[in-house]
């Protein structure tokens, strides 16, 4: 059985939120931070919102929903994190960001087996661990978008993650969180998104090129395939921000075209059209 009750959750954006409310669903006691007092606050309104659509579609009773919302705290002080089993960070795909991340939290974490784990994508494990005093505390717990809904949680070790570390990480996934895990090597975008990206920056460059209409590409893939979403729709779902972010970390670690974000995707970044979270993307969401 697991030893983990207090959870903390760096970034509160959609993975944070969602991170978060797994967590507290499952009767963790989850600490969030954020930046701002106001990211903070869009970040706590984002959380309460997806648990009140929960309990209105049945998924949870409305008892169950105020007790997971008694378990969540909210904070800007990382210092705040100082009794965490865990911490999951789930902040912006940016690995200066993220280092100083774990710079922080190797500090404050008093515990000395707490887990310092990371929601990246793409990012290397092994350039957090180091930047840490315990390498072999930081691996990679990797959830899917709405992580609410989706089952799958890929387990990262570094090539420093302790078999401790990795255990229990595994126990938290399965006994406490109730998702699937799959393994896999802190090689850049690991399973799926190794196989997810050069699909989703395919269909960017055929947008782009004129090939066809973004509505007949993804009613291609929705209608052909049977994909629940078609590549520009999930573009827009990940958002943009976070897919060029990947596809550049794969591409340095890799050197292959196919990995390459074309054009328009990081000019549509620069624009700040990001997809959903930003209301326009490659459609516009009002
Ligand atoms: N979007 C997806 O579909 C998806 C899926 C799986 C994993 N991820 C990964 O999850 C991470 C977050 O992605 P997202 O989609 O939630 O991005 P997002 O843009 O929705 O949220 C990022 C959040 O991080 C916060 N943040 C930035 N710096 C911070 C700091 N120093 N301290 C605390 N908070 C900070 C921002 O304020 C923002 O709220 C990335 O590493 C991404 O690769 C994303």
């Amino acid at each position: 059985m697991t030893d983990i009750e207090r959870v903390g959750v760096v970034g509160c954006g959609q993975m944070g939120a969602g991170i978060a409310e797994v967590c507290a669903r499952s009767g963790l006691e989850v600490m969030v931070a954020e930046t701002t007092g106001e990211a903070l606050e869009l970040g706590r309104t984002r959380l309460i919102n997806s648990l009140d659509k929960a309990a209105e579609r049945g998924k949870l009773t409305a008892q169950e929903r105020d007790a997971t919302v008694d378990r969540l705290s909210f904070t800007t002080d990382l210092g705040a994190f100082a009794d965490r089993d865990v911490v999951i960070e789930a902040v912006v795909e940016n690995e200066q960001v993220k280092t100083e991340i774990f710079q922080i939290l190797d500090q404050v974490v008093t515990r000395p087996d707490a887990i310092l784990a990371s929601n990246t994508s793409s990012i290397p494990l092994v350039k957090l661990a180091v930047a840490t005093s315990r390498p072999d505390q930081v691996v990679g717990i990797h959830f899917f978008n709405p992580a609410p809904v989706q089952r799958l949680v890929e387990i990262i070790p570094a090539l420093t993650t302790g078999d401790g570390t990795i255990q229990r990480a595994e126990e938290l996934v399965v006994d406490v969180l109730g998702k699937h895990p799959i393994r896999a090597q802190d090689r850049s975008g690991f399973v799926v998104n190794a196989l997810l990206i050069p699909y989703l920056l395919s269909a960017v460059r055929m947008f782009e090129s004129g090939i066809a209409s973004r509505e007949d590409i993804d009613s291609g893939m929705e209608l052909g395939c049977a994909h629940p979403m078609g590549p520009l729709r999930l573009c827009d779902l990940i958002g943009l921000d976070t897919v060029a972010s990947i596809a550049d970390s794969m591409f340095q670690e890799y050197k292959e075209g196919l990995y390459a974000a074309p054009p328009l995707l990081q000019r549509m970044v620069d624009a700040g059209r990001l997809g959903r979270k930003a209301g326009s993307g490659f459609y516009d969401y009002g």
